[in-house]
Formats: structure tokens, sequence, C-alpha cells
């Protein structure tokens, strides 16, 4: 029969490591060293609840910051015995190999698990790569070979975020959420929008929702494609806020994934108030929008300090002289700052000339960015005089933001800035 010694004695056949999770919320935990190593130790420590010290010559900013707001103590001087008293784990986490050992023998000795950073073997913990998402919290060790949990704890992740990997032992409330698709590019959504995504059980989409996304949904996943509800305009709402109050009533879990930002000229709202009202519960997810990303997408930032201080986002989907217009035309023709148009490119000719009349300058730099971050991307650089001549001239097509303003002549790519 083994004795207790005997088993304790034994050699490890595999990773030493024994992979736990410590309640340390309250808890005393001591970080010798204030590093770009303690600093993002850190945060995990701060979230857990864990009464933090840190012990160190010198901080970064980051770690000042931290104690500036109450979530570390820190102590401006070098390690020295003693300094684990009442510890329940501790980072040796110092530049000084000599330092980082003295504070595993003390844990050691103290029988505190201790993590040694530099030399992660000679610890008596070692920190897994870790991620977070939605309640669960994925931890990968692979026997100190840091880049291989890295990834594959990356790889996991990425794994739920897109539901290649399903979580549903905990089956999502019925109900509808209201997710913001980004403006095209399928990873220019947010993780929390793909995340309900990948849960759906119904999806109503968008026109401009990214159509990448929906090629990765399940097959037994109902879509509607809302471009296709064959209405007019009012009547396509009506029977879009059905759809999405009907799936829930069935107990579905229903995404209505729009293009870009939910609210920014997306009639998200509209959505929500018929859910509420018909009693559904509905979540909305911000999503990342077009006037801003795609603008980006080409090199243009839409502000920049000492030349814009201010920029407007405007719809086009109505003539400026038309009974409906809510937009201050000439006002806009007085501005400095960006102009951001969308749905203009059906009367860019009367926005060009109504803003020429206002006061804009002709020769004010004018972009327009058809099918913005995606692998059509068209972009077309003129001036507001030439603006309207250029898109029919070079077949510019919905859906486009033109961007007018003198960050609209700005591009990251030095070719074209030149
Ligand atoms: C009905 S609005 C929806 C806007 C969306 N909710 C958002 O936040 O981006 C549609 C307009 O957005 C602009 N738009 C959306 N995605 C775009 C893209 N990838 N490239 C260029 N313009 C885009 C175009 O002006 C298009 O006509």
């Amino acid at each position: 029969m083994p004795t207790m010694s005997d088993s304790t004695a034994q050699t490890p056949t595999g990773d030493p490591n024994y992979l736990v999770g410590l309640d340390l919320n309250g808890r005393r935990v001591v970080v010798v060293g204030g590093g770009t190593v303690a600093q993002r130790r850190l945060g995990l420590l701060i979230a857990a609840g864990a009464d933090i010290h840190v012990i160190s010559r010198e901080v970064t900013p980051a770690v000042e910051a931290m104690a500036s707001h109450g979530q570390v103590s820190v102590a401006l001087r070098p390690y020295a015995d003693g300094d684990l008293d009442g510890a329940w784990y501790a980072i040796a986490c110092t530049d000084e190999p000599d330092t980082n050992a003295a504070v595993v023998a003390e844990a050691e000795r103290r029988r505190i698990f201790c993590v040694r950073a530099d030399v992660a073997r000679l610890g008596t913990a070692v920190t897994p790569a870790t991620a977070r998402y939605d309640g669960l919290t994925l931890g990968v060790l692979a026997s100190g070979q840091h880049r291989r949990s890295a990834a594959v704890r990356t790889a996991l992740l990425e794994a739920l975020q897109s539901g290649v990997v399903t979580d549903d032992s905990t089956p999502l409330t019925p109900g509808v959420a209201l997710v913001g698709g980004g403006p095209g590019d399928p990873d220019l959504i947010t993780v929390r929008g793909r995340r309900l995504l990948a849960r759906a059980n119904l999806v109503v989409a968008d026109r401009l929702a990214p159509p990448e996304l929906l090629a990765e949904l399940g097959p037994d996943v109902e879509v509607i494609d809302a471009a296709k509800i064959p209405y007019g305009r009012a009547m396509a709402q009506e029977a879009i806020n059905t759809a999405l109050i009907e799936g829930a009533k069935a107990g579905k879990f229903v995404v209505r994934l729009k293009g870009g930002d939910p609210y920014v000229f997306g009639r998200g709202f509209e959505e929500v108030e018929a859910c509420v009202e018909a009693g559904i519960a509905v979540t909305v997810v911000p999503g990342i929008t077009s006037p801003i990303s795609v603008p980006a997408a080409a090199g243009i930032p839409v502000t920049h300090r000492g030349v814009t201080h201010e920029f407007v986002v405007v719809s086009g989907h109505v003539a400026p002289d038309h009974p409906d217009s809510l937009v201050d035309w000439s006002a806009l023709g007085r501005l400095r700052g960006t102009l951001v148009l969308m749905m203009a490119v059906e009367r860019i000719e009367q926005f060009a000339s109504v803003l020429i009349d206002g006061g804009r300058p002709s020769d004010t730099a004018a972009t327009v960015i058809q099918e913005g971050t995606l692998r059509t991307q068209r972009v077309l650089r003129a001036d507001l005089g030439t603006v309207a001549e250029r898109v029919r001239a070079e077949g510019i097509r919905p859906p486009a933001i033109v961007v007018i303003g003198p960050t609209a002549g700005f591009s990251a790519d030095a070719d074209a800035a030149n």
C-alpha cells in the first residue's frame, strides 16, 4: 500500500501545474514589481476584488492611475523580506532576478503560491492565458509555452464568439436583440453582437447587414431578409415589426441585424417601440456606424485637431427643398467643419449646389466612399464643385458616404495625400 509520503513524492508525468480558480475577493495579494508585467496582471486581480498591494521602486503611469482610483495600494520602495505577510497569493515581476528569487523563497517558506514572471518554472504557480466570455472564464496552460497557450486561448475565444463552439447550456430567454452589424466588414461587428447572433433562432437581416455574418449561421437558424419583404416602405416596416414580435412570442430568440448602428438612420427605435408595446423584451447592441467608420476605412478622419471642431452627419433621403426636409442646408453651407452625407448619391447635385449657395467654397474637398470596408470599396476624391459630375461619370452607386470639409482631403495613404 503506498503511504501518503510515497504519493506526494511522485514525479508528475505531465504538466505539474494544476489549473484552479482562486477566490481572491477581499484577500491580500502582493505584487512585487510595478512595470508592464504587473500592469497586465492587475486588471484581472482588480476584477476579482483582490486586496492588492504593489511594492516597487517605480510604477508605470497605468499602475499609478490604478492606485489613484483606489484599486491597488502602492509602496514605492524596494522589496523587503516580510512583505508577503498575510498574503494568499503573490507575483514576483520585477526586472531583478535576485529580487524575484527572494520573493519566491519567502513565499515558499510561508506556503503562499507565487508566480515568478521572469522564469516561470521557478515559481510555485503560473498564470494561464485567460479570456472572459459571457460569464465564462477560459484558462489555458501549455507547460510554459506561452505563445501556444495564448494562441489556443484566442482560438477558443474566437470559436465562441463566432458560434463555431456554442454554449447552449443556458437557453436564452425569448425576446429580440437589435444588433448593429457595423459597416459591412464582418469583423467590424461588436463582440456582444456576434455572441447574440451566434445564439439566435431567427435572424431578421437588413440589406446592409454584413452578408458574411449570415453565412456563418447554423442550418437550423431561420433568416428573414428584410429587404425582400414585398411591400411599400411603411408596410415593410410593419411586416418587420410583426416578424420580430411573432418570432419572440413563438419562444424564439430573435436577432434583428442591421447595418452600422441601429439608431443611426436605421429606424431602430421604431422597432424597439413596437416590441415594447407588444410586451416583448428587447435589448439594443450598438454598432460601428458608417458615417465615421467608412471615412476611416478610406483613411479620412472626421475630426482632426486644429482643423475641425465639429462634424455633422446628415441624411440625404429627401431633397433640400422637399417639404418633409428637417435639414437647414444653408446653415450647413456656413459650416467650416466636416459634413458627412448619407443616402446622398441620388441627389448629390442638389446637395452640392445648396451648400455652395449657402457659402461653402466650391474647392472644399469632397470624397465619396462606396461600399466602405468591403472588398469592393471605391473611393472618389473630388471637391464640392465637381463631386456631382464625378459621381455620375464614375458610376458611383449606393451605399455610399460623402465627406465634405478639409479632412475629406486627408488620407492615411501617403501617395493619395500628395
Ligand atoms: C439607412 S442608412 C443606415 C445607416 C446605418 N444604420 C449606420 O449606422 O451606418 C444607409 C446609408 O448608410 C450609408 N452606408 C452604410 N454602410 C455603408 C458602407 N459600407 N459604405 C458606404 N456607405 C454606407 C450609406 O449612405 C447608406 O445609404
